[in-house]
């Protein structure tokens, strides 16, 4: 028995001769290694209880490496919510080729895992955008439980046609940061690149870590128990805004807004708003609103139904997207009520009280149209366009637009309307949107037990057909049918899935709409399947401090 061990060691070196001239090196030979890894228990001395001449020199060696790996450890932080996160996986085996150790921490040891990626420096990108002194998009959406990451800023910031590069440097190598960022920090062009060979240049961390870290469980067509609704609804207080301050009314919400003052319009300008419907109608009116809502009322016209609003520019993985149970009058009906359009009408105008108007509607979606004055059963709040807004089913949300006070028809012939935001390559980067909410990246699960996820599924205009899960880093997909859609409506699904081994585990997620197209992206999220719950003197606290870059003193960069 100790012979056949030993003699299973001594034909390794063998393997290893001959492989060794044949120039395989490095991480192509860890598919091999996983075996061994397999046979050797993990946890008691290397080579068991056999014994051989030197053995003293292989076991000091492993408890080199051992010690290592303590000091190494993957960091533990808790999030203000609660939610336990480990960006980095653990790793369970050495899958190296040289097997010396139970484990070489190559993630944290040799690639430095947990000091890389914009999380390293701002441990929650949406308290550190609401940090800024810069008065940004509201992207957080606390009701979602979304996460903002760099491909979400891109999204936003490089498809539009800014080079968002340019901006990521010049804010970490500036005057103001740059030595925070280099000394604090201990920032170089690693924080946030992958350099490599691969002719992919500098690519972001972000995007390859689930390709370079180990310790990350694959699985082939991955199972699990699928459900989905169209019936979510969330109440006027979580309905997402993103708070945009483009012009003067939108200073107005800002500043009433959560993220301003946070104050109550008064009802007055409710009771005294004037709204007009005019252009190619024959009976042109101007009525005071209170008035309006009364004889829609009274009429029977007045519509309270679940419908989603999703913004245009709603990135992968985002919050940009809400669904509530609104309350408005059918702009059919108030063009009716002005005797009709006229002939050659082909569109309408929506006004807003500062006699702007962003964009309009083609007559055919007509009958999508909704003055809207309550949402959730509640006059709208400031920073939803108190007194009334314009909601568009099946439209994005750059057209609902806020505090309007009319309806202009005309026949200005509008461009056809592509919902969703289209890049420099023509590529649809957000339609379909297949995104996971509530789970951070490295968020830590319970092994062996099942585990949900949640998340929404959107294409704008177009109903959604499946959505898809991989966990093999895209090799496989399982996919759903999601039956009848109705695009005035979000899709709200679950996915629960069942670790049957300890370690981390990559879900992707993707969609596809009737048409065919498949979403841009995959959403990522990264879990950590642990046996046990790591203890509290693992876990550093970041609720606090909420972002440890832009602390001043001691607290500043690093979190090791
Ligand atoms: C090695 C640490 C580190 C990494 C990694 C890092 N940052 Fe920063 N970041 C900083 C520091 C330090 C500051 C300056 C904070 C200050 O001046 O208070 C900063 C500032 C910022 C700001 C400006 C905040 C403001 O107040 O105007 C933005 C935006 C930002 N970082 C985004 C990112 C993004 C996106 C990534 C990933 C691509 C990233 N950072 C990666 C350390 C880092
Ligand atoms: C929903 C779209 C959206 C997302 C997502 C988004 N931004 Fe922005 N951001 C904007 C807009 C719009 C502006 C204002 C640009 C302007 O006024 O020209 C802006 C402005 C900024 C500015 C001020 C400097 C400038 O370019 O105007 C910084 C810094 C910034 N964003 C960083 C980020 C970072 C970092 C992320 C990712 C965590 C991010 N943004 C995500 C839309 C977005
Ligand atoms: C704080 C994060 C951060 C740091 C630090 C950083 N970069 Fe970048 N870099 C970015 C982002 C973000 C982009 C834009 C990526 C995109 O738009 O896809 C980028 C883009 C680039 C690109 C273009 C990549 C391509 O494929 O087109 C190069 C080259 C680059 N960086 C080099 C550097 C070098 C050299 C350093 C060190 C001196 C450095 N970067 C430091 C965040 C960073």
């Amino acid at each position: 028995m100790r012979n056949m061990r030993l003699k299973a060691a001594l034909g390794m070196a063998g393997v290893l001769a001959m492989t060794a001239a044949c120039c395989v090196v490095g991480p192509a030979l860890a598919a091999d290694s996983a075996s061994t890894a397999d046979e050797i228990v993990r946890g008691g001395e290397p080579d068991g209880d056999v014994q051989y001449p030197g053995k003293e020199y292989i076991v000091e060696n492993y408890d080199k490496w051992d010690k290592i790996a303590e000091e190494y450890a993957p960091e533990i932080i808790r999030y203000s919510n609660g939610q336990l996160v480990q960006r980095t996986p653990t790793e369970y085996e050495c899958p190296h080729w040289m097997q010396q150790s139970w484990t070489i921490s190559y993630n944290t040891y040799y690639l430095d895992a947990d000091n890389r990626g914009c999380n390293s420096c701002h441990a929650d990108m949406n308290a550190m955008i609401e940090n800024m002194e810069y008065k940004h998009a509201t992207i957080d959406n606390k009701a979602l439980e979304t996460y903002s990451d760099v491909n979400q800023c891109i999204s936003c910031h490089r498809d539009n046609g800014d080079d968002f590069g340019r901006l990521i440097h010049a804010i970490h190598y500036n005057e103001r940061s740059g030595n925070k960022f280099a000394e604090g920090s201990n920032g170089t062009c690693q924080s946030c690149h992958d350099a490599t060979a691969d002719g992919n240049g500098m690519q972001l961390w972000d995007n390859v870590k689930h390709e370079a870290l180990q310790g990350i469980n694959k699985v082939e067509n991955v199972q699990g128990e699928f459900a989905s609704t169209q019936d979510k609804v969330q109440t006027q207080d979580e309905l997402y805004s993103y708070d945009f301050v483009h012009g003067y009314y939108d200073h107005m919400r800002y500043a009433c807004g959560p993220n301003g003052l946070d104050i109550d319009l008064p009802q007055s300008m409710f009771d005294e708003w004037e709204f007009t419907v005019d252009g190619n109608v024959n009976a042109p009116y101007t009525k005071k609103l209170p008035e309006l809502v009364a004889e829609a009322e009274a009429a029977g016209v007045v519509v309270t139904k679940p419908s989603k609003m999703v913004c245009e520019l709603n990135p992968i993985g985002g919050g940009g997207i809400g669904q509530a149970e609104i309350t408005g009058i059918p702009v059919s009906w108030l063009i009716e009520k002005a005797g009709g359009y006229t002939e050659d009408t082909n569109s309408v105008r929506v006004i807003r009280a500062d006699g702007s108007s962003r964009s309009g509607f083609d007559l055919s979606v007509l009958d999508k149209g909704y003055l809207v004055y309550k949402i959730d059963g509640e006059y709208l709040s400031a920073r939803h366009g108190f007194p009334v807004m314009h909601w568009q089913e099946t439209y994005d949300a750059q057209i609902f637009s806020k505090q309007i006070n009319g309806y202009h028809v005309s026949s200005d012939v509008m461009d056809e309307r592509v919902c969703g935001q289209v890049n420099q390559e023509d590529a649809h980067v957000n339609r379909p949107n297949v995104t996971v909410c509530g789970v951070p990246e490295g968020l830590i699960i319970q092994n062996g037990k099942p585990f949900t996820f949640n998340g929404y599924a959107d294409a704008f205009d177009h109903p959604m057909k499946t959505v898809e899960f991989s966990m093999d880093g895209g090799e496989t997909w399982t996919s759903f049918d999601v039956g009848d859609v109705d695009p005035a409506k979000w899709l709200w699904w679950s996915f629960t899935f069942t670790p049957e081994k300890e370690g981390a585990y990559v879900l992707s997620v993707r969609g596809t709409d009737i048409d065919g197209e498949v979403s841009y992206r995959n959403h990522e999220v990264l879990v950590n399947a642990k046996d046990e719950m790591p203890s509290e003197d693992e876990i550093t606290e970041i609720g606090k401090i909420v972002d440890p870059a832009m602390a001043n003193g001691d607290a500043s960069g690093d979190q090791q």
